[in-house]
């Protein structure tokens, strides 16, 4: 009698959960309107949860050429990376290190941080003889909200994604990398460009196909970029005679959504709470705390587990999107957790909040995609390619999928006009497309670039 009326109540909790966590083709619909609202307040200059920076580049044409070095830091790695721009599209890379960073150079000093990635690019230079007496032109991919002020200069607006090194939000970041280079005797690399990485993204695939007019990271966070035209980019009037820009949305911090009390909750606890709500809500690395904060309450219920079980989801942060995607196999999901015994409805009750917590995600970054789509191109006459990097739209089973199906549900048949283009580790080779479309750029960008001294021919890497 008892195990019955349990039953249910776990049964009813799950039906409301899936209301809590739907999003239905009218509240995609809201969710588009509320994009373009806060894309064209974004472009004026007003107060905007889109901040739309402009990123002082246009698309490259794909005849670039030349050998660049690029230095990666967006999530927990950082990379170092030649690259090899042959021209006809084709980009390649020569030699890439990787570097973890540790939980203490995220959080703690801004010296301390940049020292860090001055010895990363310091370990790459020894391991790759690079020669000292040539100068070696470096494209910065900087993946946080930057208020970019020309090609190779922009202020970290604000943190994102867990880092918190002290006294670098609102200073000039480029500035910040030089001087660590200078106090480490790396002068014969001279940074020439500074990206976010949704834009590295773009840049490396529309390299080669002209068709590619978004860039999406759907990994640790969530953003994407497109070519603004440049006369819609207002609140930026000196833009040059360039036609497009592209603009960096930080889509990640958009607000007008439909959000449940788990939202609520996960945002309180954050390192900044009240923003990033959609990446909060979409990316890799808030996906499992929703997961963990719907099974902490449905052991207090008593739906779920048993009380005493509560310490193996005491830890915030502890259950990640890797496991969710553990959660249809089975108890691996559990063995990654370690724990040992489950029942089935255990099982299959956790692989629902799993696949609930992930089809809002996917759903919220097709109508995202299509909100932008949309808005390039309203009546949907030309084919656009998207290029995406990151884990969940890699690896997680079902993402794409249910990105698509939004798309179905908003755009119908012209649905199909938007491909998907995997642009793996796009945001170094991108950065270093940058460098090159910047030198052959009018205006401030190309400008500040001559000042660098970009009139010169770039060193060579590998084929390059
Ligand atoms: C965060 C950052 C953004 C970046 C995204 C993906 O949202 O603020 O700049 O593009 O993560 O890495």
């Amino acid at each position: 009698m008892r195990e019955a009326s349990l039953c249910t109540s776990l049964e009813e909790f799950l039906a409301g959960l899936a209301g809590e966590f739907s999003l239905s083709p009218a509240a995609a619909r809201e969710v588009v309107a509320g994009f373009h609202g806060e894309m064209e307040r974004g472009l004026g200059g007003e107060k905007s949860s889109l901040k739309m920076l402009p990123s002082f580049v246009r698309r490259p044409r794909g005849d670039e050429r030349g050998g660049f070095l690029a230095l990666d830091l967006g999530g927990t790695k950082v990379r170092v990376l030649a690259v090899s721009l042959e021209g006809e599209g084709r980009a390649s890379l020569s030699a890439v290190s990787r570097f973890a960073i540790p939980r203490e150079i995220m959080t703690g000093t801004g010296e301390g941080l940049f020292d860090f990635l001055a010895g990363c690019i310091g370990d790459f230079s020894a391991a790759h003889r690079l020669d000292r007496r040539r100068h070696h032109e470096l494209a910065f991919t900087f993946s946080f909200p930057v208020e970019q002020l020309a090609i190779a200069a922009g202020r970290l607006i604000a943190w994102t994604k867990g880092f918190a090194a002290g006294g670098v939000e609102g200073r000039e970041v480029v500035g910040l990398l030089r001087a660590a280079l200078r106090r480490r005797g790396l002068e014969h690399i001279h940074v020439v460009a500074l990206a976010n990485d949704t834009v590295g993204t773009l840049m490396a695939a529309s390299y080669a196909d002209p068709a590619c007019d978004m860039g999406v990271i759907l990994g640790t966070g969530t953003n994407a970029c497109y070519p603004e035209k440049t006369e819609r980019l207002r609140k930026y009037p000196a833009a040059g005679p360039e036609r497009e820009m592209i603009v960096n949305m930080e889509w990640g911090n958009f607000d007008l959504l439909p959000v449940n009390a788990y939202d609520r909750m996960l945002d309180q606890a954050s390192l900044n709470a009240g923003r990033q709500r959609l990446e909060k809500m979409v990316s890799g690395m808030y996906l499992g705390e929703l997961v963990r904060l719907v099974i902490l309450e449905m052991i207090s219920q008593g739906l779920l587990f048993q009380e005493t079980d509560k310490p193996l989801f005491a830890v915030p942060y502890s259950l990640t999107s890797e496991h969710m995607a553990l959660a249809s196999g089975g108890d691996e999901f559990f063995r990654a957790l370690g724990i040992a015994a489950t029942t089935p409805t255990e099982r299959r009750s956790v692989a629902e909040i799993c696949r609930l917590v992930a089809t809002r995600a996917a759903r919220l970054v097709g109508a995202s995609i299509a909100a932008v789509v949309a808005w390039m191109d309203p009546p949907l006459t030309s084919d656009h390619t998207v290029a995406i990097d990151g884990s969940l739209f890699e690896k997680y089973p079902g993402f794409q999928e249910g990105m698509r199906e939004m798309l179905a549900e908003l755009l119908e048949e012209r649905a199909e006009r938007i491909k998907f283009t995997l642009s793996k580790d796009g945001s170094g080779i991108g950065a270093a497309i940058i460098a090159a479309v910047a030198a052959s750029m009018p205006g401030a960008a190309g400008d500040l670039l001559r000042r660098q001294g970009k009139g010169r021919k770039a060193a060579g890497y590998g084929k390059g």
